[in-house]
């Protein structure tokens, strides 16, 4: 008994902010933004539950599914609508989900969390999860701060995953958290996103590498085995340092931050989706999906597209 992907699926604002855009209102610029980030343009607007409604629609399409099959909605999500109920309530009775629904916090992380607790509900007897994730990170950033302004985004994307006879997709994962660096990146109550981000850049390669090799050494592989790797989409200079000391070609490495900027738990599902509509994937291609985030949290799967 195992469990495969059958469907995905996006949604992104229609508004779109450049780095002009952000230029004519703050001291930055195209070029700073371009050369130490990788962002050329994000997409703003929503509310977390809209976007995960959009993206959920489409992986049911794409699975040819409908939503009174599903028996788990798993939303990871580091902006919820509200605090309480969970956005997962909102999102289960617009799509009209039949099971369960819960909310996930492991900020950038929350998608891999989400995918790798959704592969153990599977196994525990579910039969088919909608695994989201969906973030505004606009509506908790201070858009007179240029360090957070130029770096956030909007969006969402989902996946179906259905059980399948044999050992499905998922051949090795790593979850980890160090709650002694929760002060690098964190949002108060009713407050605006703080980040250090030097301390976090210095901590997320680290934690992208190790929970990399952790994930491949469970799965018995090496990064020589990767077909393609969908990383949390943060910086690209964090992407391609990663991808480096991993010994994984530029070539191999999907990018997406250009167009949305860090989209926190949407980014990898958003990459992911992303690689799938451009033919990256194949029967039989190795996936290595890893994010890091605030808490510090990390966590990586490593997928055998289609199943064994
Ligand atoms: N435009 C122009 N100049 C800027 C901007 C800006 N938007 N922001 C900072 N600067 C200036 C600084 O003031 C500094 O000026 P100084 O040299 O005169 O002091 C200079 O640019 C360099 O600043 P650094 O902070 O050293 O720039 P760095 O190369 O470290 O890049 C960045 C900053 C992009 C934030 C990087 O550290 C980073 O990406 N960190 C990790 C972010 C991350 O992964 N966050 C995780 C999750 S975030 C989330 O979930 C929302």
């Amino acid at each position: 008994m195992g469990a495969v992907i059958t469907g995905w699926g996006s949604a992104v604002p229609d508004k779109v902010v450049t780095n002009d855009d952000l230029s004519a209102r703050l001291d930055t610029s195209d070029a700073w933004i371009t050369e130490r980030t990788g962002i050329k343009e994000r997409r703003i607007g929503g509310t977390t539950s809209e976007l995960a409604i959009g993206a959920g629609r489409q992986a049911l399409e794409r699975a040819g599914r409908d939503a009174s099959e599903i028996d788990v909605l798993v939303l990871a999500t580091t902006t919820p609508d509200a605090t309480v109920p969970g956005t997962s309530a909102t999102v289960q009775h617009a799509l009209g989900v039949a099971g369960g629904a819960f909310d996930v916090n492991a900020a950038c992380s929350g998608f891999v969390y989400s995918l790798v607790t959704a592969h153990g509900l599977v196994l525990a007897g579910a039969r088919r999860i909608l695994v989201i994730g969906s973030e505004t990170l606009s509506r908790i950033t201070d858009w007179d701060d240029r360090t957070l302004a130029v770096l956030v985004g909007d969006g969402a994307g989902a996946v179906v995953l259905e059980s399948v006879d044999g050992p499905g997709e998922l051949l090795g994962w790593d979850l980890g958290a160090d709650g002694s660096l929760r002060h690098l990146l964190k949002c108060d109550h009713g407050g605006y996103l703080y980040m250090n981000g030097k301390e976090i850049f210095r901590h997320a390669v680290r934690a992208v590498v190790d929970s990399s090799t952790a994930a491949l050494e469970r799965a018995g592989m090496t990064a020589a085995d990767v077909d393609l790797f969908v990383p949390h989409q943060a910086n690209a200079r964090i992407i391609f340092a990663a991808s480096q000391r991993l010994g994984i070609p530029d070539d191999r490495c999907v990018v997406t931050i250009d167009r949305y900027g860090n989209t926190s738990s949407a980014s990898i599902p958003l990459a992911l989706c992303d690689a799938l509509d451009n033919g990256r994937l194949q029967p039989g291609s190795t996936v290595l999906l890893s994010g890091f985030g605030g808490g510090m949290t990390w966590a990586s799967a490593v997928l055998r597209w289609g199943g064994r």
